[in-house]
């Protein structure tokens, strides 16, 4: 990222990266060494530059804002034994974001089709929707991958 690019990411990301409830995030991890707050910051840079880089000019702090929040179900989902966690957890994001944040209808409906095509009447209808959709698998991707390329701890 450019450097105004990035100050402006942060600028506009700031008023929920300070949050005390979003740092709780940082608690939980997503899979393998990747907490959920470094997910979510991963996924609204990544969105953040598709934005730019494809000129679809989708609102930058709506994008960043659903992206941070896209994941906002503070439990450890390995933990709970959750099987069916792909398929709630977008809705369960969203109502927590709505009751913490007053989150946009446009950002709650990003944050409820993230998980498209896996929900599959859950379709995003934004361009900052399909951002944040695609933004997802990109993110996950990287993280599974950086994860099989660490080495192991007790590799000799
Ligand atoms: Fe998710
Ligand atoms: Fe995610």
């Amino acid at each position: 990222m450019k450097p105004h690019e990035e100050a402006r990411f942060w600028e506009l990301s700031k008023d929920l990266t300070e949050d005390i409830r979003i740092r709780r995030m940082s608690e939980y991890i997503q899979h393998g060494s990747t907490t959920t707050y470094d997910h979510v910051l991963r996924v609204a840079r990544t969105a953040y530059r598709l934005n730019h880089f494809l000129h679809l000019k989708a609102d930058d702090h709506a994008l960043i804002r659903a992206s941070i929040l896209h994941d906002y179900y503070l439990y450890d989902w390995h933990k709970k034994g959750d099987r069916l966690h792909g398929y709630h957890h977008a809705r369960i994001a969203a109502d927590n974001a709505r009751r913490d944040f007053a989150i946009s209808p446009a950002e709650q409906a990003m944050i409820q089709s993230h998980m498209w095509p896996l929900n599959l009447f859950s379709v995003p209808v934004s361009r900052g929707g399909w951002l944040l959709t695609i933004a997802d698998k990109i993110a996950s991707a990287q993280e599974t991958v950086m994860d099989r390329l660490r080495p192991s701890a007790d590799a000799s």
